[in-house]
């Protein structure tokens, strides 16, 4: 049955609406899953992206910078306590059930976790722009019909607002810094740039669950309105503002559209990636073993598991 078929109780008309519903209420159980696979996925996504930054704890340049990539990796691992936390009110999987669906490695994530940061340009890079893609994503989805959910992205934007101003300090000194510092920061632009877009998941003509998320009001914004909203207000801009080269000869903005027009996306790599064929997919799969393994004493002293 599709989402939109069903109104039991009035349900679908309260979120035509724009209302927004509490886990107490009597959801439709087609709801609760996709809210679950929604927010476990970004849940994850916290998780995955989280283990390889507190290496750029080690190797940041500085105490000033080490400190703020240490707040930062605090605040991401807290953001996916928060949305497992919130996952949970659906009252489908436990945390610790969501937990070992991660470590058994069926889990989905955000794709561009599985690749690289190998400069320190790239550990700026991505609390700029990664988290700044994210901020667009979760700022709209503070409108999401699951009030939870959109409660808990109310507190994380808060915090990813600082992530990006903190990826934007390192941007700013490698731009104005050296010419080495200034070539390794266009670098990692050059490597970034489309799993960068990719972020915002396939195009909306490809999208498998899209429709659904946004009957249910879950999503408020598409894939493709959040990737070019996110070009238009701040990837573009930033990268100008900064000096850097776009890498894509091909890249427009079409006056009539309204739209900025690029040369195509990978499809079939972005696809392949998330299937376990992008170059870091094991690595992050060894890392949350490793970190699970390492962590047991944490939890028995805790009194958990
Ligand atoms: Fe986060
Ligand atoms: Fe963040």
């Amino acid at each position: 049955m599709s989402s939109t078929t069903i109104n039991r109780d009035g349900f679908r008309d309260r979120i035509e609406r724009g209302e927004q519903v509490e886990p107490t209420e009597n959801l439709p159980r087609e709801y609760r899953e996709a809210a679950q696979r929604m927010i476990q996925f970004h849940a994850n996504s916290e998780i995955v992206g989280t283990l390889p930054e507190r290496r750029w704890i080690k190797k940041a340049p500085s105490l000033r910078r080490k400190r703020a990539i240490s707040a930062k990796v605090q605040d991401e691992a807290g953001h996916a306590q928060v949305l497992y936390r919130v996952a949970e009110t659906l009252g489908l999987k436990t945390r610790d059930e969501m937990i070992e669906d991660l470590l058994e490695g069926d889990a989905k994530y955000a794709n561009v976790f599985n690749y690289e940061a190998k400069t320190w340009a790239d550990a700026g890079y991505i609390a700029c722009f990664i988290d700044g893609a994210a901020m667009f994503r979760q700022g709209s989805l503070t409108e999401s019909s699951y009030a939870p959910y959109a409660r808990g992205l109310r507190k994380i934007c808060y915090e990813e607002s600082f992530h990006v101003k903190h990826g934007e300090d390192i941007i700013r000194s490698l731009a104005t810094g050296s010419k080495k510092e200034q070539e390794m920061l266009q670098d990692a632009v050059d490597r970034w740039w489309e799993p960068t877009l990719q972020f915002f998941g396939p195009r909306d003509d490809d999208s498998v669950h899209q429709d659904e998320l946004m009957d249910w009001g879950l999503k408020v914004k598409t894939n493709d309105e959040l990737r070019q909203q996110f070009l238009e207000e701040f990837y573009i801009p930033k990268l100008e503002q900064y000096g850097v080269e776009i890498p894509d000869d091909d890249l427009y903005y079409d006056e009539e559209a309204g739209r900025w027009e690029y040369s195509p996306l990978d499809w079939d790599r972005f696809l392949e990636v998330s299937r376990g064929g992008g170059p870091m997919n094991d690595a992050r799969m060894d890392e949350r073993t490793r970190a699970y393994e390492d962590n047991v004493w944490v939890r028995r002293a805790a009194g958990v598991n």
